[in-house]
């Protein structure tokens, strides 16, 4: 018996070792890599190249403030990809975490100590400069939106896929305010949500760059569609479409007696398990956004969706969208038939990008903020 105790003991201390050993060697690969990461950011003397265009760049982390706006290069485009002159570009919330650097959990994949990717920007819309070899779909003069790596430019080469003929009744700056948070939304409601004719659907963040589009995808897949926001942004939220709206700062939607089949969640701002209780039996919880923070929010959430999920009979989801050809080609179909409508609130001057920047991080956006680059 004493040597079956002894034996415990000594494995226990065996395993704390290792334990110990792993997290020291977890510390100081962790620091070499940050002390390591570096990005190749130009020097402020070099010379100005030939075929220049002002782009904006982060060399480090930080606020807007550090944000650089530079002479680069003008991107060259290879066969299978298109040169767009850009005309104006969307920011989103995943801009100004890729600025800050946070959550400090995403930095192994964006640069431990500064960003790995110098490049800013995705969304754009623009007009076709000239054309790889091997794209067939576009031609130089065509309208264009789409998502591209470093948008934030004068000029920004994307892949064929990533592009879209902008559709005639809206505006750049409007088409440039589709790609992440319009698919974002479709695939949040369509995909993940499931929703359908007659369900009863709660956007909660009704009014800002993802919940303008949910909201009026809900409705064109036919949805009963109840929109959360504050009282400035009721009659916004109605006129885009929404059935009934919930002003958040008068009512607390979870302690309604109304039940949802669906709950589109830009927010974050309710525990899983108070949702549970405001969906129908079998309702779906889709998770969208949620508290962000500088080390690990929002995913300790996210993981708590998938618990939440095996625990129970209503499915809990998270997901990050990812642009693609087919889900482009249904948004220019839902706003060419006028089912959808880009709603842009503020515009902004390209060298005002920054403030821009400023202001979407207030989290007082309605709908999506936009730069114009003339
Ligand atoms: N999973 C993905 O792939 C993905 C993709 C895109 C975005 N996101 C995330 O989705 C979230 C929303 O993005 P966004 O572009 O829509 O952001 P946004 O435009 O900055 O959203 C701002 C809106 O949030 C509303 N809001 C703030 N507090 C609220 C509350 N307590 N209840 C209801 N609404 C409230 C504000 O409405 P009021 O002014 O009326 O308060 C404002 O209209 C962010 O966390 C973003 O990171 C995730």
């Amino acid at each position: 018996m004493a040597k079956q105790a002894g034996r415990v003991a000594r494995g226990a201390r065996m395993v704390g070792k290792l334990v110990l050993l792993l997290m020291l060697v977890g510390v100081v690969s962790g620091g070499i890599a940050y002390w390591r990461s570096s990005n190749d950011c130009p020097h402020p003397d070099r010379a100005k190249p030939t075929q220049a265009m002002r782009a904006y760049i982060h060399c480090t982390y930080g606020p807007p403030s550090a944000l650089r706006y530079e002479t680069l290069p003008r991107p060259v485009p290879n066969d299978s990809q298109v040169l767009v002159r850009v005309l104006a570009v969307s920011v989103n919330p995943a801009d100004w975490h890729e600025m800050r650097g946070t959550p400090m959990i995403a930095r192994p994949s964006m640069g431990w100590r500064v960003p790995s990717e110098i490049a800013m920007g995705t969304d754009f819309a623009g007009v076709v400069e000239t054309v790889g070899k091997r794209v067939t779909r576009f031609h130089p003069g065509d309208s264009v939106f789409g998502a591209a790596s470093g948008a934030f430019a004068e000029y920004v080469v994307a892949r064929e896929s990533r592009l879209m003929p902008k559709p005639a009744r809206i505006t750049m700056a409007q088409a440039a305010s589709i790609p992440i948070a319009a698919i974002t939304a479709l695939q949040g409601v369509r995909d993940q949500g499931a929703v359908r004719a007659g369900s009863r659907v709660l956007v909660n963040g009704a009014s800002g760059g993802v919940g303008t589009y949910a909201v009026q995808i809900a409705k064109a897949l036919g949805a009963e569609v109840t929109g959360v926001c504050s009282s400035r942004n009721a009659a916004m939220v109605r006129a885009i479409g929404a059935d009934h709206v919930i002003d958040y700062t008068t009512v607390d939607f979870t302690q309604q007696p109304d039940r949802y089949d669906v709950i589109i969640d830009m927010v974050g701002n309710h525990p899983l398990g108070t949702m549970r209780q405001v969906l129908a039996p079998r309702g779906t919880y889709v998770m969208i956004g949620g508290p962000s923070g500088r080390w690990f929010d929002p995913m300790p959430r996210a993981a708590a969706t998938m618990v939440y999920s095996w625990l129970g009979d209503q499915p809990m989801h998270f997901f990050i969208a990812r642009i693609t050809q087919p889900d482009l080609d249904v948004l220019r179909a839902l706003i060419d038939s006028g089912k959808v409508t880009p709603v842009v609130d503020r515009t902004y001057r390209f060298d005002q990008l920054p403030e821009a920047m400023a202001y979407l991080e207030t989290g007082r956006a309605r709908g999506k903020v936009v730069v114009s680059i003339p």
